[in-house]
């Protein structure tokens, strides 16, 4: 079974920024097979990764439940489904992608909710790490696509509110009947607006007593509700720059800001 890492926060607060520099350092020192996961229904990590995907696991199910994809005679409607739903899986540069797609189809799909439960889960035998791309309403998770969480990571701006928001999505977490072993808060910070005064700092660098006082305050009661900072990721510009374009994460030069936080941050929670 596969060591699985999954991301939520609020929209903006850089889940997908975070998933895809996970994968780069996990790719880069740990050596594959990785399955990333995109299970925002707003996909976009396959642009992180600076990869295209085909279809979505979700309009595999449309096409097959609208009547557009025939059934081949003799194969069981369940296996068929199965059998398609797998085949969303892409392979790329070292990595292989699920999308799992939008899911507020028009009509029930609770037969294809049934086949849907457990699939990562399913999948993730064939993996080292899975890693998935969450929407802040961890919709995927809560339709259990898995079970099975190692380590969840909640993402938020150095914000007041934002960090309430990512205690209410900790309190949700909680209520979901999951497996979830470790759970932290990482803090990035997308705008040149550093919360500390060296922008190149990690956690280990950063005095928190340094940041606004009303911030350090909410970050040290989510420390105290069982979240707990796993690292700080600092502006980057390179980041900035590509995101400007599309242009994908896995070729940031190497003295990127924020390599070095996330290799810090991927080791910590292996550890
Ligand atoms: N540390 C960072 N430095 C610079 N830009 C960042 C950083 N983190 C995120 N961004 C930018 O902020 C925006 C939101 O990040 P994103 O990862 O898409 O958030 P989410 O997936 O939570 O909605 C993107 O344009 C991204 O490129
Ligand atoms: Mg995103």
């Amino acid at each position: 079974m596969a060591y699985t890492i999954a991301i939520a926060g609020k929209g903006g607060t850089g889940k997908t920024t975070l998933a895809a520099l996970i994968i780069h350092h996990l790719l880069k020192a740990h050596g594959r097979p990785v399955l990333a996961v995109d299970a925002d229904p707003n996909a976009n990590l396959n642009e992180a990764l600076g990869v295209e995907y085909v279809r979505s696991v979700i309009d595999t199910i449309d096409r097959f439940m609208g009547g557009k994809e025939q059934l081949p005679a003799g194969v069981a409607k369940g296996r068929y489904l199965e059998y398609q739903i797998e085949s969303a899986l892409f392979e790329s540069k070292g990595f292989d992608m699920l999308v799992m797609g939008r899911t507020e189809g028009p009509g029930c799909y609770c037969y294809a909710n049934d086949l849907l439960r457990g699939l990562l889960d399913r999948l993730s035998d064939n993996y080292r790490y899975v890693v998935i791309d969450n929407e802040a309403g961890m919709e995927h998770l809560s339709r259990r696509t898995t079970r099975n969480v190692d380590t969840l990571l909640i993402t938020a701006v150095p914000t007041v509110s934002a960090l309430r928001s990512a205690a209410r999505i900790h309190r949700t977490a909680l209520e979901l009947d999951l497996n979830i072993h470790k759970t932290f808060l990482v803090i990035n910070e997308p705008n040149e607006r550093p919360i500390s005064t060296d922008e190149k700092a990690g956690m280990e660098e950063v005095d928190l007593t340094k940041i606004n006082p009303a911030v350090h305050r909410e970050i040290s009661s989510l420390q105290g509700s069982g979240l707990p900072l796993l690292g700080i990721i600092p502006f980057d510009y390179n980041i900035l720059e590509r995101s400007i374009e599309a242009k994908g994460l896995m070729d940031l030069p190497d003295d990127s800001p924020v390599l070095e936080t996330v290799a810090r941050i991927v080791e910590k929670i292996l550890a």
